[in-house]
């Protein structure tokens, strides 16, 4: 199969496809060697070792000039520093403004490499090629690059949207179980914001996707791909929908850095999103049957419920002071008001919310 997507963002120049294709990798030459004659491919060491040799091998014959850059794998490695290493190793070699960055990875990769190539020379044409679910559903749609700093996630960066994203679905079969299950929480996100059939299908079709059933998994992806990319491309610079994508992160990204990323992702935004849920219950928005629905799937799919009882609610409250929605250090939730529709607030798809109503959807879920 062979599914396409054309993402083409307001007031932007140009648009891009978005291809979910199995087993993509030997077949890109033709379309790379339209971009750049020298191509710096950029992977963590683990997806290096799996995936690095097959695409390298995919240009011999090809004239094309190719390099390959490796960094260490983990989000604590998202930093200004590795940028910097990899920018060293790209100027030793001599690359310059005719060379594409091939970001080939999980979201740290596509983020890091990302925005590597935003600014590298002022900018160089970009592909990605992720390898997580995360990635593929995620971090390589719409433009957000970035890495992150002492003070919080992602909180340097930019948006710069790649030439093309090439999703293949066959390099799903190595991802540890524990990371695809961190990919399907932004499915499941996707779904609660916008489509309910796509939470559904998530629902009754769990068994099939953590057993890597090659056609659910392309449906699946497909359905979140269209809904991220749709949002993205009515308001790319996050100035009121593009913020219904933040659902669970409020609450998510401030674990995550308290755990100090011992915690994934996913499971930070699992958790986040049950205790925003909570919270949207509270306001009388979201029924009690659709929170347990909620819970529920997450439980299927193996992801956490509970954030480590070490963390105070108060330190969860300081983190989230931080947060991009945040106006004057109080922070705004993304409301659903139910499974796949959410509150608009005007057109700012945010509202703070009363602080005991917060500390009291935190403690629902403190382990
Ligand atoms: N830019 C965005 O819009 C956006 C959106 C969501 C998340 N993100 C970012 O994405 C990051 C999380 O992404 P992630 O969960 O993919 O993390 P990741 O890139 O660290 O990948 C997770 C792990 O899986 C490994 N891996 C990746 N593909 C593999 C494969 N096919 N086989 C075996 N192992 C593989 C990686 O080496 C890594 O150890 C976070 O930094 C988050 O902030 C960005």
């Amino acid at each position: 199969m062979n599914k396409v997507l054309t993402c083409s963002v307001m007031g932007a120049k140009e648009s891009y496809d978005i291809e979910i294709i199995h087993d993509a990798l030997r077949n890109q030459a033709e379309y790379l060697s339209t971009l750049a004659l020298r191509f710096a491919i950029i992977a963590d060491d683990t997806v290096a070792e799996l995936y690095g040799k097959p695409l390298i091998n995919a240009f011999s014959n090809s004239g094309l000039e190719i390099h390959l850059f490796t960094f260490s794998a983990g989000e604590q490695y998202k930093t200004r520093e590795t940028k910097e290493l990899l920018e060293n190793q790209l100027f030793e070699k001599g690359l310059g403004r005719d060379t594409c960055i091939i970001a080939l990875g999980g979201g740290v990769t596509t983020d890091l490499a990302g925005y590597l190539a935003a600014t590298y020379c002022r900018g160089l044409p970009l592909v990605m090629i992720p390898t997580s679910l995360l990635g593929m559903v995620d971090a390589s749609i719409g433009g957000k690059t970035g890495v992150n700093v002492p003070y919080g996630k992602n909180l340097l960066g930019c948006i710069y949207q790649p030439k093309k994203v090439i999703i293949d679905t066959s390099t799903l079969q190595s991802l540890p179980q524990n990371e695809l299950s961190n990919g399907v929480v932004e499915m499941i996100k996707h779904g609660l914001i916008a489509d309910k059939n796509l939470f559904e299908y998530l629902e009754s079709h769990c068994h099939l996707l953590l057993g890597l059933d090659s056609e659910a998994l392309e449906m699946s992806i497909f359905e979140s791909c269209r809904i991220k990319k749709e949002i993205v491309e009515e308001d790319e610079r996050e100035n009121g929908k593009r913020r219904l994508l933040n659902f669970g992160h409020t609450i998510g990204h401030a674990l995550e850095r308290l755990s100090q990323y011992s915690l994934a992702h996913g499971e930070a935004v699992a958790i986040g999103i049950l205790a925003e849920s909570h919270l949207a219950m509270q306001l009388g928005f979201l029924s009690m049957d659709d929170l347990a629905r909620i819970r529920k799937i997450f439980m299927d799919y193996k992801l956490p419920l509970q954030f480590p009882s070490q963390f105070s609610i108060e330190s969860i409250l300081d983190a989230m002071a931080l947060d991009k929605k945040s106006l004057r250090g109080l922070p705004r939730f993304v409301i659903i008001d139910a499974i796949g529709s959410c509150q608009s607030y005007g057109s700012n798809f945010c509202t703070h919310v009363e602080e005991a109503l917060i500390r009291n959807a935190l403690s629902e879920y403190k382990g």
